[in-house]
């Protein structure tokens, strides 16, 4: 596909697709001025379409940052108090460097807790209610490593072997955010955290509120098992399924400049970052969608 321009009253908007699985560049959005609803409008139907949008050169400040956020909904707040910006609540801070710009070695629990999303999963699919989309902004980042991949998980499903997709028919998988921090000798959670994050069951395949399409619902970092069926076998049946989803042919890679903004869709997409040295500094900012509605059932 090759690059379109779509125009509204108020704007030009150039896209650019990225690859052939999925995203795409969006010129002639100014993350710092307000989107009138046309223009929003039509960039909902540009990522509805693409999956990832790459926004570059956005010079934006947290609280821009979370302000643009609520063009598309509430943002969400991390439930526990490391991640959490201590300024701007609603900011992730996925970085190796703490708020008092120190870089982190990778034995220290933020830092080994942040380098978690170097395996495939889907924000917030913990909560009973998952959230939307993400935006993250690339403020310092990673030469040496450090893109963030997606995968496609609408062609994933569509592509699945027939075994495979009579496996996933009907069934239901344990979203936990414990299980990250038991699989990986985390700090336990306290009794407050455990209290927010009760585990939830949520279908394997899933159809999109907005396409109506249906995808391949897993975030393999946070799925403890799988419904009626003994744990190892759900264990490997995840396994299976993240490596199928993983393959070249519905991934798009992006390797960060400074400033760009990158907008995905947790309810069709998975995503990954690659390793990079420890010793860079890498310092990316997140907000989240707070989820509009429950999972739907293929
Ligand atoms: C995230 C995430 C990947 C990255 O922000 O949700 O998984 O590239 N980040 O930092
Ligand atoms: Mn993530």
């Amino acid at each position: 596909m090759s690059t379109y321009v779509k125009n509204t009253s108020n704007a030009s908007l150039t896209v650019r697709p990225l690859g052939a699985a999925l995203g795409a560049e969006v010129l002639g959005i100014d993350m710092r001025r307000k989107l009138d609803q046309e223009t929003m409008r039509l960039l909902n139907d540009i990522w509805m379409e693409h999956l990832v949008l790459v926004f570059p050169n956005q010079h934006i400040t947290d609280l821009e940052h979370v302000e643009f956020t609520r063009n598309f909904g509430e943002p969400e707040i991390f439930h526990q108090d490391i991640i959490r910006s201590k300024s701007v609540r609603e900011i992730f801070r996925v970085s190796n460097v703490d708020e008092n710009n120190v870089l982190m070695p990778l034995s220290h629990p933020t830092a080994r807790q942040v380098s978690l999303a170097q395996f495939w999963h889907t924000d917030s699919s913990y909560r009973a209610i998952p959230c939307t989309g993400s935006l993250l902004h690339g403020i310092e980042v990673s030469r040496t490593g450090g893109e963030t991949q997606f995968t496609n998980m609408y062609a994933v499903y569509e592509a699945l072997p027939e075994r495979l997709k009579l496996e996933v028919a009907g069934r239901r998988a344990l979203h936990d955010f414990e299980f990250l921090q038991k699989q990986n000798s985390l700090r336990p959670l306290t009794d407050e955290e455990r209290a927010a994050m009760p585990p939830v069951w949520q279908p394997l395949v899933r159809i999109h509120p907005g396409s109506g399409r249906k995808s391949l619902y897993i975030s393999p970092i946070y799925n403890e098992e799988i419904e009626g069926m003994p744990s190892d076998a759900g264990r490997r049946l995840i396994a299976e399924l993240t490596e199928f989803s993983g393959q070249p042919q519905f991934v798009y890679s992006h390797r960060w400049e400074t400033d760009d903004v990158v907008l995905w869709d947790n309810r069709c997409t998975m995503h990954q970052v690659t390793k990079f040295d420890a010793d860079e500094r890498r310092v990316m900012h997140r907000t989240t969608i707070v989820g509009d509605a429950a999972v739907v059932a293929a």
